[in-house]
């Protein structure tokens, strides 16, 4: 059988970065105040004119030097993002262009902070099926552009950057000791739809918009979704909780990620948190987080590594890696 094997992880963060009391000084909000409610105690924000496509390109590039790869070979470029450069083309065009590569595919991927599980199970499927036999599976996010600055509610929740892996088919035997991805699983339920949203932007409406969300909605699900969503992974894979090794959560908020390590039976100590340091970064989070924690050396070979998201829509997702 077929398996996607992460050959590659690399990351970007811009250079700026604003703390929580740097925040507190232009609205009414403290550091005691966001790191409490969320474990945030500043992000990175892009400079002016820094746009998704110079994040992506800057995280694309270590990780195809990690997997040795030349990105003119890859096969496929799917970049997962909310904050495109423009409404089209797909930004993964002008990623696509900077690496030289003329021969492959590049769309992007729609589906907010579940963004990077979404193009990690449309990459997976493809290279499982023989569509392509590289891939670059991008999360890029300029979320300080969609932010209403004035707004306590939502602009001290995000930040920006950019993560990536690469992938390569690789044919194992099938058996859950092989390395690779597991299985990705994928939801939404748009009934959700006005819970999390950007009031305008690029398309229908004509208008440009900001994010509005109904905070303790987006919280109670988010706990619920995340968790249920590794059990079915583990369960369609025959595998229980202590067989995991790494929870990789999208990192929106540290409350959220405790309870969901909670129901999971996880300690902390087997999750990767990255909030603290880079807020939420949408779809960037969770190959951030990777590009992190396998550069650190503490996601190696071998290991069972299960990740999970929710994001707006809602959509959500988990996939199950045997790294
Ligand atoms: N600084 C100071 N006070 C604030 C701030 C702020 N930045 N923001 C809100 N407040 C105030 C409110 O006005 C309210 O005041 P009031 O009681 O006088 O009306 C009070 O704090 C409590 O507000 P709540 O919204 O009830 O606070 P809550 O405990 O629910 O925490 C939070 C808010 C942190 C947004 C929480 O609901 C949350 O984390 N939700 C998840 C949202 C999220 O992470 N979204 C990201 C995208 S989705 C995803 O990634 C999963």
């Amino acid at each position: 059988m077929k398996r996607s094997i992460v050959a590659g992880c690399g990351a970007y963060l811009p250079e700026r970065v604003v703390t929580n009391d740097e925040l507190a000084s232009r609205i009414d909000t403290s550091d005691e105040w966001i790191s409490q409610r969320t474990g945030i105690r500043q992000r990175h924000i892009a400079a002016d004119g820094q746009l998704t496509s110079d994040l992506a390109l800057a995280a694309a590039r270590p990780a195809l030097a990690h997997a040795g790869i030349d990105g003119a070979e890859l096969d496929l470029i799917v970049l997962a993002t909310a904050t495109p450069d423009n409404t089209f083309p797909a930004t993964a065009t002008k990623i696509q262009a900077g690496l030289g590569n003329r021969t492959g595919t590049a769309f992007d991927v729609q589906a907010v902070c579940s963004g990077f599980i979404y193009a990690l199970a449309m990459a997976d499927n493809m290279l499982r099926l023989g569509q392509a036999g590289t891939a670059l599976v991008i999360g890029a996010e300029v979320f300080s552009r969609i932010l209403d600055w004035q707004d306590r509610t939502t602009c001290v929740l995000f930040g920006d950057g950019a993560g990536a892996v690469v992938l390569r088919a690789g044919d194992g035997e099938g058996t859950n000791r092989d390395r690779g991805i597991l299985s990705t699983h994928l939801h939404s339920d748009g009934t959700n739809y006005d819970a999390l949203y950007v009031d305008g932007g690029p398309g229908s409406t004509g208008t440009s918009g900001f994010v509005r969300m109904a905070g303790r909605e987006v919280y109670k699900q988010a706990v619920v979704r995340m968790a249920e969503c590794v059990d079915h992974s583990l369960q369609g894979n025959g595998l229980q909780h202590r067989d995991v090794d790494w929870l990789v959560p999208h990192q929106a908020n540290l409350r959220i990620i405790e309870s969901t390590s909670k129901k999971l039976d996880l300690p902390m100590e087997k999750v990767i948190v990255t909030v603290d340091r880079q807020a939420n970064t949408s779809a960037a989070t969770i190959p951030l987080a990777l590009a992190e924690a396998v550069a650190d050396n503490r996601i190696v070979e071998g290991q069972l590594v299960a990740l999970t998201a929710m994001g707006g829509g809602f959509t959500w997702g988990s996939a199950l890696v045997r790294w």
